[in-house]
């Protein structure tokens, strides 16, 4: 559900010349091994992004510059995160619908992948979404 997503603070290594965040696999710092970094720049204003879930897919997501809001559900409920500094992350397990709304300009949306691009991980429909999630809890109520 949506409350398995979380704001992470990550390490900042502060110095007067500028900061550093790192974010290495073997420190834990967030549940999955990275895969892949991806970033969405130049987004023309008023764009919206997002608007899909992932079936298997991990992923960090960093305002690395700029701010935007990310709006997650889970089919029953929505949790949004108003991102706007680079050393704060949102882990988002799989299974949560998100949207991305009201960048700021020059944002920067920097991504942490738990997998490899892969369009059959996507669920692009909404109503097939809450289709999924509505099979995946009575799979699950059968079984317990
Ligand atoms: P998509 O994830 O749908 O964009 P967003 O959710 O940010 O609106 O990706 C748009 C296109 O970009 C997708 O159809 C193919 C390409 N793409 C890659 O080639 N590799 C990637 O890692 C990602 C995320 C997208």
């Amino acid at each position: 559900t949506v409350y398995d997503s979380t704001l992470i603070q990550l390490p900042k290594v502060f110095n007067e010349k500028g900061n550093i965040t790192a974010i290495n696999n073997w420190e834990g710092i967030i549940p999955f091994t990275i895969d892949r970094v991806y970033y969405l720049y130049d987004i023309p204003g008023g764009e919206d992004r997002g608007g899909h879930a992932h079936k298997e897919l991990e992923q960090l997501i960093i305002a690395a510059s700029g701010s935007f809001d990310l709006m997650l559900s889970d089919g029953t409920t929505n949790k949004t995160f108003n991102l706007s500094r680079p050393y704060y992350g949102v882990y988002m397990p799989p299974g949560l619908w998100r949207e991305l709304h009201n960048f700021s300009s020059g944002a920067i949306c920097l991504v942490l992948a738990s997998e490899k691009y892969e369009e059959t991980d996507y669920i692009r429909d909404k109503e097939e979404f809450k289709r999924y999630k509505r099979n995946i809890e009575n799979a699950f109520k059968e079984i317990s």
